[in-house]
């Protein structure tokens, strides 16, 4: 439970809005690069409050300027992109890749080129890795380290970003992705009796025990958690999620399968990009995430496009309810489920109402962790969860793990990169 005020302190995120300010910190994935076509369609982006457009240049690189046109705020959307630049289609000013005016064709044109040069403009820093194209616009001229996570220093076939939108805060989303309690319920299927959830091999061992105990190390990045089941002949499933604060939650797996980041980047205060970035770090991906559940391929850009809203209450089917599906959710793919819970809570959930108990501490510290994040930053100007003593952190040694282990194993030293030996369940 929070008070109003910090409920409102941690999920406004608009201009001016301490979480905001403070999100405007860091790098953030907004659009897939496969996306932006040389001299092809802008696309807009919505982020933080604010309306961007995002495009490929003619010599390949992305711009990411603010959608409104410097001259009179005509939608740089509908430029056209030619020539290195956005040119407006209105009175044909043109920007380039960094913002800056390159040409006002409306000016006489002996002063043309000096007047351009007085326009004043926003720089946003671009980077493209992971099959996704990632800005800052802090403004500063300086930026924070890049967050080099696995995925983002791989080849093209070994990574796949999807890109889901929720229309709820971003912390619901980021909340959704910091639960471990929820697997053996929400994703149960045949009565319940056991998780057949296709991408978790694992769920046979969630069914057994649906009462994890919660074990943490608080890490510069945020924190390493541990999802313990005790199982029969001495031992413990442990689901150890990395939580890299303020976006990303690395989702167990087990060592073999392939890793799955999760990354919650606020829209507005009421819509969220939910990005899945599935990849293989030793090999090119062999299914996609669609073919997982045996489904046809979605928009990768919106993959959740048909999941239905309260008007057709997302299509829940009761009579899947009465034949063993728990949830009647029977999306594509079962971040639907997920999506339509958090949904259903309201663009804003108010956290005053809430009820906690023992399955929710990890939302807890995230809480704490981001409420003091933000507090930081508002009076020392702090930019946490980059760095650790003075050094950017290492985000490629950073990965999650799901395993069976001997209950006497320390699951804190369990090294996801070398693993010991596993079973699966049946
Ligand atoms: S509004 Fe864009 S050139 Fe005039
Ligand atoms: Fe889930």
């Amino acid at each position: 439970m929070l008070t109003r005020e910090e409920n409102e302190l941690l999920t406004r995120v608009g201009p001016g809005a301490p979480m905001g300010a403070l999100l405007r910190e860091y790098w953030m994935p907004v659009v897939r690069s496969a996306k932006l076509e040389i001299d092809g369609k802008p696309e807009r982006v919505r982020l933080l409050g604010e309306n961007f457009v995002a495009f490929r240049a003619t010599d390949g690189r992305v711009g990411f300027i603010d959608e409104a046109c410097p001259h009179r705020c005509a939608s740089m959307a509908l430029g056209r992109n030619e020539g290195n630049g956005l040119r407006c289609i209105f009175h044909g000013w043109k920007v380039g890749v960094d913002g800056e005016v390159l040409d006002c064709p409306t000016e006489p044109e002996e002063r043309r080129e000096r007047f351009a040069k007085l326009v004043p403009t926003r720089r946003h820093h671009v980077r493209e890795a992971g099959g996704m194209v990632w800005v800052h616009i802090g403004g500063a001229e300086t930026t924070p380290p890049f967050p080099e996570f696995e995925f983002n220093m791989l080849p093209a076939d070994q990574v796949e970003p999807l890109r889901g939108l929720m229309k709820c805060n971003w912390l619901q989303a980021l909340e959704a992705a910091l639960d471990s309690a929820h697997v053996a319920f929400l994703h149960a299927r045949d009565g319940g009796k056991r998780g057949t959830d296709k991408t978790f091999k694992e769920t046979g061992y969630m069914a057994v025990n649906k009462a994890p105990r919660f074990e943490f190390e608080v890490k510069p990045y945020g924190f390493k958690e541990g999802a313990l089941r005790d199982l029969p002949e001495s031992s413990v499933y442990a689901r150890i999620r990395q939580v890299i604060l303020p976006f990303y939650s690395l989702i167990p797996r087990l060592p073999d399968e392939p890793r799955l980041a999760l990354c919650s980047i606020p829209i507005d205060d009421e819509n969220t990009v939910q990005w899945y970035v599935r990849y293989d770090p030793n090999a090119a991906l062999q299914q996609d995430y669609f073919d997982l559940f045996g489904t046809d391929c979605g928009d990768p850009d919106f993959f959740n496009a048909d999941m239905g809203d309260w008007s057709n209450m997302w299509h829940q089917d009761r009579q899947a309810m009465k034949d063993g599906h728990w949830s009647g959710i029977v999306g594509r793919v079962n971040a639907y489920e997920d999506f339509v819970v958090q949904e259903s809570m309201g663009p804003i959930v108010d956290r005053t109402k809430e009820y906690l108990g023992a399955s929710d501490v990890v939302i807890s510290l995230a809480r704490r962790q981001l409420l003091k994040a933000v507090a930081d930053h508002q009076s020392e100007g702090n930019v946490p969860f980059v760095t650790e003593e003075g050094e950017p952190i290492d985000y490629g040694a950073i990965r999650s793990l799901s395993i069976k282990v001997p209950s006497d194993q320390p699951w804190k030293q369990l090294d996801p990169f070398n693993p010991p030996a596993y079973a699966t369940a049946e």
